[in-house]
């Protein structure tokens, strides 16, 4: 079986790549020829644990193949995967635009039946709108083809996601004929052998299905949240709430830790997304709309407990942040709460050094010379007022506190995910705040 992977971003390409390392033959394509081009040369667009070496392998194999030039693979293909970006529209609905433009693309090019699945998050209804899109183009050239349309949501979590593709929890596919769902049963069996089950349904709730996902995974963050801030009012200690609540299985360890609120390219714009869906059809999402609103407080709560640290007078301070992505193992910062927090120092007048073991070119990519970038979490100490703990990263969870004593202007730690011992540091003479503990900032 040939497939053709249309997008060949964080899903694109780890879905193409772990398609080739069971056998496959995949093309990947992307309209960005920097992307393609680098990834000729076996320069991967982003850093993925274990990626590299399985893109060096099958494209030595023969089994991956990279274009820019999706017309071209259209025949070549049984299957093609639309996994390009569904970014919000100003109105926070999923842009469908790319989605959209592929599908006419094939309908102006296939001469033989295809089964094209959506692998982008889109909202319920789109697999309907790429059936039209493909159909009217075919009407267009006055052909009579078959094809057929599925749905196929992806799970895979950025900094896992190799794991996540070989050994699913599972795989949803909406189809809406038997061939589909044959073809669908073939090209996974490989992932499938070890008991991983493909879960089959109709396209809507195969749609709604990736939507529900990370909306509830959301809605247990922001709760953790909510709780944490009520934790510190209160003068309870949200990791030991957590422990308690986290060892009844009902409610799992996973998605309670608290924070500085979710980020990256998935669950700020779904639920988005979902709520707009509701919206459109008359019914409000109340639940989502509370989640989305406590997030978006979160991401600054951190520099929040900084202000009034240093009583409202943080002019001129520098503050050293450890991590930049939206969580370790990524160099993705989309709606990384980083941002948020850079943009509130620097916007009162704080310098800001920054350091991140991966993210480093794309914080730079954003942020240009505002920012100074430093080589370690020691350099970013230097001279600093403050540090944020942002991300967090295994490097950084046993600094050697000592030498960070000696660099530091000012012996204070903002601990946006709780990963470091108050007592240790206090005996070192640093202040410590952490998120859900009551320390009176
Ligand atoms: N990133 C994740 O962790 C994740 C997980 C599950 C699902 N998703 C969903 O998968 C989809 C893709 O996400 P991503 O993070 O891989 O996006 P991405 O932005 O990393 O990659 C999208 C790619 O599509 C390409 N593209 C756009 N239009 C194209 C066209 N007409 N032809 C060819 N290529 C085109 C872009 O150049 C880009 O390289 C989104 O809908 C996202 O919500 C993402």
């Amino acid at each position: 079986m040939k497939i053709t992977i249309v997008g060949t971003g964080y899903v694109g390409l780890v879905t193409g790549t772990c398609f080739a390392e069971v056998g496959i033959e995949v093309v990947c394509v992307d309209i960005d020829i920097k992307k393609i081009d680098n990834l000729k040369k076996g320069i991967s667009p982003i850093y993925e644990p274990g990626l590299d070496a399985m893109i060096a392998r099958n494209v030595e194999k023969g089994k991956l193949h990279f274009s820019t030039d999706l017309p071209s693979c259209v025949n070549d293909s049984d299957v093609i995967f639309i996994a390009v970006g569904t970014p919000p529209d100003e109105d926070g609905s999923a842009d469908l635009k790319y989605v959209l433009d592929v599908s006419r693309t094939v309908g102006q090019n296939m001469n033989h039946h295809i089964l094209v699945v959506t692998k982008s998050t889109v909202p319920v209804g789109t697999a309907k709108k790429v059936r039209t899109a493909i159909q009217d183009e075919l009407n267009q050239r006055g052909l009579n083809l078959e094809f057929d349309v599925a749905s196929n949501p992806e799970f895979l979590k950025e900094g896992d996601a190799i794991n996540d593709f070989m050994k699913p929890d599972r795989i949803v596919v909406g189809v809406e004929s038997e061939r589909a769902e044959e073809i669908m049963a073939k090209l996974y069996k490989p992932f499938t052998l070890n008991g991983h089950p493909v879960i089959f349904m109709d396209v809507p709730s195969a749609e709604m299905t990736k939507y529900a996902a990370n909306a509830m995974l959301a809605t247990k963050i922001s709760f953790m949240n909510d709780i944490a801030n009520l934790c510190e009012i209160v003068g309870a200690d949200v990791n030991n709430v957590r422990k308690g609540i986290g060892s009844d299985t009902r409610i799992g360890t996973k998605f309670i830790y608290p924070g500085i609120g979710y980020g990256g390219s998935c669950f700020p714009k779904d639920v988005k997304a979902l709520i707009k869906t509701a919206d459109t059809v008359g019914y409000s999402m109340r639940i989502l709309k509370a989640v989305e609103y406590v997030n978006d407080d979160q991401k600054s709560i951190l520099f929040n407990k900084f202000v009034n640290y240093f009583e409202d007078n943080i002019k001129g301070l520098t503050v050293a942040l450890w991590g930049l992505s939206f969580k370790p193992q990524t160099d993705d910062m989309r709606e990384a709460p980083a941002l948020v927090i850079i943009q509130k120092l620097l916007a009162r007048g704080c310098k800001v050094k920054a350091y991140d073991p991966v993210a480093m070119h794309e914080a730079e990519r954003r942020l240009g010379n505002n920012i100074t970038y430093c080589k370690d979490q020691y350099e970013t100490a230097k001279d600093a007022d403050a540090i944020f703990l942002l991300t967090e990263w295994t490097e950084f969870r046993y600094p050697d506190w000592s030498e960070i004593s000696n660099l530091v202007k000012k012996k204070v730690i903002f601990d946006g995910r709780n990963i470091y011992d108050r007592n240790e540091l206090n005996k070192l003479g640093f202040d410590y705040f952490c998120i859900g503990v009551n320390t009176k900032v």
